[in-house]
């Protein structure tokens, strides 16, 4: 039915005018986030729950910047526009929106909405930019962490691991929805996601009193804990034993610039008196913005 709406829409006044139709110019006047949720509405609706959209009205970044009044802070927490590798410039407009969807996908040089696809008649002119599709997109405002990524040499961008897809329709509105066919809806709550067990290798060499304990961050592409201003952290505490005595423990505070590094093997010096059976080792993180602490791994290690 909607096929045959279409055609004749199409023999009737040509592609181009379809497209014309169904303009809704508004939209790339600089409307709130909530103008696109009337179709967009699941994007929406995880972009709200995400670190994005808190990022001019977090608490610790409204105490860090003194009340926003340290400039050089605030462009990347309300961006004009977001661009391939480039630190952005603040807007004016809407600030409390944090890096809201506008922001992150209208381009002033080309009048439209720049996105992964070529889609078909959207309400709003848009561009297919494969920026979209790449970490370089992240880059302007990751910046620490790209390059980390980029240095790591990694086949997965920023996108795959922290905007996961679903097979979905992009928009939730009747009857426009059937108009447009299932396309990857990629996460728009950018979870931070955690890292496991998997994500390291660790080891111990013993030699008298001396314990040398290393671990190796394999398959995540950047630093972690990362950050560009935040102030994320780890905390690994190890504890040795002797017959179920405990016979040593210390605790090791990671930030961005000490933590583990793709790749890279990080070594930690221990001294006991006595030379342990089991040792235990507990990894905890804790976010820039949360106060909580979250278990990554607890393991033990037994020797002879
Ligand atoms: C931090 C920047 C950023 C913000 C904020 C953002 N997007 Fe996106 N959006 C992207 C990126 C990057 C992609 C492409 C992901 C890919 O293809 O790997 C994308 C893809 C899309 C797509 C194509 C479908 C898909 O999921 O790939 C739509 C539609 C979209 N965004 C709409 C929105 C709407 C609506 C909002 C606000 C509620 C929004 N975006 C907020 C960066 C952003
Ligand atoms: C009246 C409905 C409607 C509104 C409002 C709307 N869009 Fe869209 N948008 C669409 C449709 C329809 C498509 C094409 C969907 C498809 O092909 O699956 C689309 C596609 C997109 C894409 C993908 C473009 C590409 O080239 O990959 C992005 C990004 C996007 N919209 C962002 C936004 C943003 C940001 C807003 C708010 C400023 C917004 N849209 C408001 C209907 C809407
Ligand atoms: C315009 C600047 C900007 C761009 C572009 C941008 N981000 Fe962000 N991002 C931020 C800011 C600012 C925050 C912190 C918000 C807060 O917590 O107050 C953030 C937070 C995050 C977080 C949560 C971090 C945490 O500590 O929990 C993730 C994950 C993330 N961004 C991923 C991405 C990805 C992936 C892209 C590219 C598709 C991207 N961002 C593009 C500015 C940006
Ligand atoms: C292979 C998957 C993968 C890729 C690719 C990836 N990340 Fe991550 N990222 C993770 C995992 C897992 C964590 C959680 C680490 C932890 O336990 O805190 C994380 C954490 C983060 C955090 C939260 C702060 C922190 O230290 O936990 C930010 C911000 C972030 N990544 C940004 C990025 C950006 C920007 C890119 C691209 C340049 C990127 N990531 C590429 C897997 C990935
Ligand atoms: C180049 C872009 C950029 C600039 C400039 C910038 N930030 Fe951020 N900020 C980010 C990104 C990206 C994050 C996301 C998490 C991370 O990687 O730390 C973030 C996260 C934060 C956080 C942790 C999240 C939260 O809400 O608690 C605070 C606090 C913060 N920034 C404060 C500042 C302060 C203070 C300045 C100025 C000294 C500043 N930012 C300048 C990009 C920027």
């Amino acid at each position: 039915m909607r096929v045959i709406f279409l055609l004749f829409l199409m023999f009737s006044l040509g592609c181009e005018k379809i497209e014309k139709i169904f303009l809704e110019e508004d939209i790339l006047d600089r409307p709130p986030s909530k103008r696109c949720s009337e179709c967009h509405t699941k994007i929406y609706s995880q972009w709200k729950d995400s670190r994005h959209s808190v990022a001019w009205i977090s608490e610790d970044f409204i105490k860090k910047t003194e009340n926003r009044t340290k400039t050089k802070c605030l462009s990347c927490h309300a961006p004009l526009e977001v661009k391939a590798v480039k630190k952005p410039e603040l807007r004016n407009k809407l600030r409390e929106e944090g890096v809201n969807c506008f922001s992150c996908h209208y381009r002033g040089d080309t009048n439209s909405i720049h996105g992964p696809y070529r889609v078909f008649s959207p309400p709003h002119y848009s561009t297919y930019d494969p920026d979209y599709i790449s970490s370089k997109i992240c880059a302007g405002c990751h910046e620490k962490t790209y390059l980390k990524w980029k240095e790591s040499g990694s086949v997965k961008n920023c996108q795959d691991c922290h905007m996961p897809a679903k097979k979905e329709r992009l928009i939730q509105k009747f009857p426009f929805t059937y108009f447009h066919s299932k396309k990857n809806l990629h996460n728009h709550s950018f979870p931070s996601l955690k890292a496991d067990e998997k994500d390291f290798l660790i080891n111990f060499s013993i030699k008298q009193n001396f314990i040398l304990m290393k671990i190796k961050n394999i398959k995540i592409p950047h630093t972690i804990p990362t950050s560009q201003q935040g102030s994320p952290k780890y905390y690994i505490t190890i504890t040795g034993y002797k017959h179920n005595k405990k016979i040593l423990e210390e605790r090791f505070m990671l930030t961005p610039k000490n933590g583990l590094e793709p790749k890279k093997w990080k070594s930690f010096d221990l001294f006991v008196d006595d030379k342990p059976n089991k040792i235990s080792i507990k990894i905890d993180r804790k976010l820039s913005w949360s106060k909580k602490k979250e278990e990554i791994l607890k393991k033990d290690f037994y020797f002879d």
